[in-house]
């Protein structure tokens, strides 16, 4: 049996593509989902897909997740009808476009922002809450973009990279606490994200790395690539040395 059987789970950037796919491991769990994003309409269609699929309960939070200043109510809010949570899933990101964010710093520091500030205070907060209740699960989605900086996506790269590296001192910090923090990287998956991206065998579904995601939190795994091979590519490529990596056009 599943250790987030009937459990509370507050999902963050519940209307993307893996966060969708993981909400439905969750209703498959009989799970009550609270469900953040920006996009009310969205939200609500997501959520009736997963009282369908066997969620307990759903509730739906509208909130612009790359603002700080609504965080702390914004968690109050998921946990309060639930009387607590056991788990969180930091899902939300955006992409964004290298070549505007090369050009004009407003752009770079935007993808920055959504997809590290934002998300550190998000994390900040959870994990303080989970701390002082002894236990609770917090699973991050970062991405192999953040191994090593590339010149076709550097700063999405940067955002994630920053992230892994606030993500692997929290994992320090709350060592044999109770609670669990675990890193996800995923290669390329097939969403909403990577729409204007020519599909190769690289490409994994949303559902495959959704079920990865959350073996993963079940087995309390600190850092997961997924699929797996993404380690064993991201060791290679981690390694390749500078002189010989700026010859390569990736
Ligand atoms: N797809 C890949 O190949 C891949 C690979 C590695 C890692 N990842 C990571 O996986 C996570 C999920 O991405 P995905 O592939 O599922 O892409 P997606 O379907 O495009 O989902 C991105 C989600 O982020 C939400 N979002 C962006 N900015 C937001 C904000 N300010 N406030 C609230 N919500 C916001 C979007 O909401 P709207 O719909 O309202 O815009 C959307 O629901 C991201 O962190 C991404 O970086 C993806």
């Amino acid at each position: 049996m599943s250790p987030f059987e009937g459990k509370r789970i507050l999902i963050l950037g519940a209307t993307s593509g893996i966060a969708q796919e993981v909400g439905r491991v969750f209703a498959s769990l009989h799970c009550s989902i609270a469900l953040a994003g920006r996009n009310r309409e969205r939200l609500e269609t997501v959520a009736a897909d997963l009282r369908a699929r066997g969620a307990q309960a759903t509730l739906v939070l509208e909130a612009d997740l790359a603002d700080p200043a609504s965080h702390a109510q914004l968690i109050e809010s998921a946990a309060r009808p639930y009387a607590g949570l056991d788990a969180a899933v930091l899902a939300y990101g955006v992409l964004g476009d290298q070549k505007k964010a090369e050009a004009d710093p407003a752009a770079a520091l935007e993808i920055l922002n959504t997809n590290f500030t934002s998300a550190a205070s998000l994390i900040t907060l959870l994990v303080n809450r989970f701390e002082s209740e002894g236990k609770g699960h917090l699973a991050v989605i970062g991405s192999v973009a953040g191994d090593r900086g590339r010149k076709s996506n550097y700063v999405y790269g940067a955002s994630k990279g920053a992230l892994d590296i606030f993500l692997q001192g929290v994992r320090h910090r709350l060592a044999g606490t109770g609670v669990c923090v675990t890193t996800v990287k995923p290669g390329f998956v097939d969403t909403p994200m990577t729409a204007h991206l020519p599909k190769t065998p690289m490409f994994a579904s949303a559902s495959t790395v959704a079920a990865g995601i959350v073996e993963a939190m079940e087995k309390g795994k600190g850092v997961v690539y997924l699929p797996f091979k993404w380690s064993l590519i991201m060791t290679i490529i981690r390694n390749i040395p500078e002189a010989i990596f700026h010859k390569l056009n990736i």
